[in-house]
């Protein structure tokens, strides 16, 4: 990425956090203490649809297939739904990108819709999770 679209990540990523408390986390591997990534619930300021926190996740190709997109999504969803109150967490990804919407769906997000967003030849999904049905799954796992 261009050094002033991190710059962007960055700074948004600290008014997040200072403005809602939350935001996205560096993804670190445990193991190894290495810094592999970016995850958690940001802000989308300009989606268009009501809901506007998402979990996202970017990690470094080294680490990808290990299931620690799923990990990290789920580690998110629990600190929006427990810690924040949030009663809706959504997820976005290009139409095509299998792997975004695999992590997606077994984070436990469901579908929602299709639409053009930022660019309009590239269809994006998107899904989400409702507090609700996180309570509910959560339960599940446990029992
Ligand atoms: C998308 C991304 C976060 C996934 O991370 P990851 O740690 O590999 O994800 P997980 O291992 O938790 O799960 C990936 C799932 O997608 C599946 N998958 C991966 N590539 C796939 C492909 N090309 N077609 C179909 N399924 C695919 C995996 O098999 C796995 O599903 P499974 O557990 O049922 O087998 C990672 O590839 C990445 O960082 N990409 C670059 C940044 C990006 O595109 N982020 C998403 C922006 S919306």
């Amino acid at each position: 990425m261009p050094p002033d679209r991190i710059a962007g990540f960055a700074k948004s990523s600290l008014r997040q956090w200072r403005v809602n408390g939350f935001g996205p986390w560096a993804a670190v591997e445990k193991a190894t203490g290495c810094w592999i990534g970016r995850l958690g619930l940001d802000e989308l300021d300009d989606w268009p649809e009501a809901d506007k926190i998402e979990v996202g996740f970017e990690l470094h190709k080294a680490w990808w297939g290990q299931g620690l997109a799923t990990e990290g999504a789920v580690a998110a969803l629990d600190f929006g739904f427990e810690q924040h109150g949030l009663e809706r967490i959504i997820s976005v990804t290009a139409a095509a990108h299998t792997a975004a919407r695999r992590v997606m769906e077994k984070a436990g997000l469901t579908y929602r819709g299709t639409r053009y967003w930022m660019n309009p030849e590239v269809p994006v999904v998107w899904y989400a999770i409702d507090r609700v049905a996180w309570k509910a799954r959560k339960r599940r796992d446990l029992s």
